[in-house]
């Protein structure tokens, strides 16, 4: 594609009031790449988005010209006027305090959010968040169409934004349509509990190419359009009415999602990163062996389960600080919404009893950190950490498994890796495990520490062979070649 920027002027097109610039590729996703902070002195600074959707895309999007659609991260009652940041023009969308609380908190994170995760705590259903839901992926798609050129190519994220597909197509059918589902979706007899299942099903159809992390999520999807909606299906394929045309072809199928490897390993190999990993376990005490969880604080991350494992691992004397220790990164997340005040609550009081039971003096079992951290730390955490920990109870993809992998230009350390997660697919040489299975996930903790150097360097090699030849460009790539037909 040759990505174009024009500039048209007020009123060429409904809904455009004021002179904007249109893109041949315009993106939508519930966050713009960098989120709003206003200090306390009232100044305003954009931070970089928490989540895997913006690690990715922002690699997509360096040296394309484009448009990002997307909320600020703020409660306001007008959107901020459009930006242009690292060469994307960025459009925020308005989101009011009660939007944030029905559409975002609610309908996206506590009706959405449980049921395409297999329901590990109760759905919530109101129906005043469904209106929030329509009426903000309502303004999502007029942005859409103000900034996309025409023939423009669209594309879509994840859960929130479900209805986005039917909205633009009902303004533009001039321009491409694609979505991408980051997370997984649910299989009908989960999917079959939301009210509004037939509408938003409708609303995805409106795209002309639908992605997903699985073939098993697409399969999902296809057939929650033949047993919940009565479309027709083939395959990949969903039969929709299109009038004045006979119909048309809506085709689903999985485009697993990856990371920028390269940018990774060019982070790992510099001096300076591995001079910062040798520091960090210095200021673990050097322990012998270094454990390491980063997630964002989310129920489905299986922070709990992992925790629950170690402690045991520890109550049973099988391993002891000062020998070993464990550090969790957990990134703060919709902290309003009250399962994730409760899992915060729990993670905390165990990591106090955790600790209580079994650190030593200068040397915690237990090393907790609740916030984000550049990028370059995390590669050097990364490189310092001997094994991996990553426990989703259920995970789209999870790109941390991904990262520790590719920032491991050493071939060293060793992944634990749920097999609920979408990366098990791709990575099932890891130590696996069933997290919901403590004393499976125990074993898989233990053999990752024992195992012998030569063949964790074997495995860890067998890994990154898979990471490193599918990076986020050739996801990129095969997303679009598949949405403009061009595969
Ligand atoms: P999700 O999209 O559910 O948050 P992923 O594992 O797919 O989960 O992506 C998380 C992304 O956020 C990764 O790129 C990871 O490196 C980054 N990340 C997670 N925790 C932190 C943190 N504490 N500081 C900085 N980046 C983080
Ligand atoms: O992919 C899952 C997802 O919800 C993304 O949409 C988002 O990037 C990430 O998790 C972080 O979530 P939130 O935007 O709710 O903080």
């Amino acid at each position: 594609m040759s990505p174009t920027r024009r500039r048209r002027s007020a009123g060429q097109q409904a809904g455009a009031t004021t002179e904007a610039e249109t893109f041949d590729l315009v993106i939508a996703a519930n966050r713009l790449p960098v989120d709003k902070v206003v200090l306390d002195d009232g100044t305003v600074e954009w931070q970089r988005s928490p989540g895997g959707l913006v690690t990715a895309m922002e690699s997509v999007m360096a040296g394309r010209e484009g448009a990002w659609v997307g909320w600020t991260g703020q409660p306001g009652d007008e959107a901020d006027a459009p930006f242009h940041n690292e060469g994307i023009y960025l459009r925020p969308v308005a989101l009011t305090a009660d939007e944030i609380a029905a559409y975002y908190e609610g309908f996206s994170n506590d009706t959405l959010w449980p049921i395409y995760h297999d329901v590990i705590v109760p759905a919530t259903f109101h129906r005043a968040w469904w209106s929030a839901y329509e009426a903000v992926n309502r303004r999502f798609a007029d942005a859409v169409c103000e900034v996309a050129a025409p023939g423009a190519v669209v594309w879509i994220h994840d859960y929130q934004l479900q209805l986005v597909p039917a909205l633009v197509r009902a303004q533009r059918q001039d321009v491409r349509i694609g979505w991408f589902n980051h997370i997984p979706f649910p299989p009908v007899e989960l999917f079959a509990q939301l009210p509004w299942r037939k509408r938003v099903l409708a609303g995805l159809l409106g795209a002309d190419f639908l992605g997903f992390q699985r073939v098993a999520d697409a399969k999902n999807f296809v057939r929650a359009c033949r047993q919940l909606g009565g479309w027709q299906t083939k395959g990949q394929n969903v039969v929709v009415a299109d009038p004045p045309r006979e119909h048309r072809i809506v085709r689903a199928a999985a485009v697993p999602i990856s990371i920028d490897t390269q940018g990774l390993a060019e982070l790992a190999n510099r001096p300076e990163t591995r001079a910062r990993a040798r520091e960090l376990r210095a200021s673990l005490g050097n322990p012998e062996v270094l454990m390491l969880g980063v997630d964002r604080l989310d129920y489905t991350k299986g922070i709990r389960h992992r925790l629950k494992a170690y402690e045991e691992l520890l109550d049973d004397g099988q391993i002891a600080p000062p020998d070993v220790t464990f550090v969790q990164i957990a990134t703060p997340s919709r902290e309003r919404v009250e399962a994730y005040r409760q899992l915060r609550e729990e993670v905390e009081l165990t990591v106090g009893r955790i600790n209580g039971n079994h650190s030593v003096i200068g040397a915690p079992a237990v090393h907790y950190i609740h916030h984000g951290y550049p990028r370059e730390e995390m590669v050097a955490l990364f490189l310092a950490a001997d094994v991996m920990v990553v426990t989703p109870l259920r995970d789209g993809m999870n790109l941390v498994a991904k990262e520790y992998v590719a920032s491991r230009t050493d071939y060293g350390g060793a992944l634990v890796l749920s097999e609920f997660t979408g990366a098990y697919h791709e990575l099932h040489q890891a130590f696996v495990c069933n997290p919901h299975d403590i004393e499976g996930l125990k074993n898989a903790m233990l053999h990752a520490i024992q195992t012998p150097a030569d063949q964790k360097r074997r495995i860890m090699r067998a890994l990154r062979r898979r990471v490193m030849a599918h990076d986020v460009q050739r996801w990129a790539a095969r997303f679009l070649a598949d949405l403009t037909g061009t595969s």
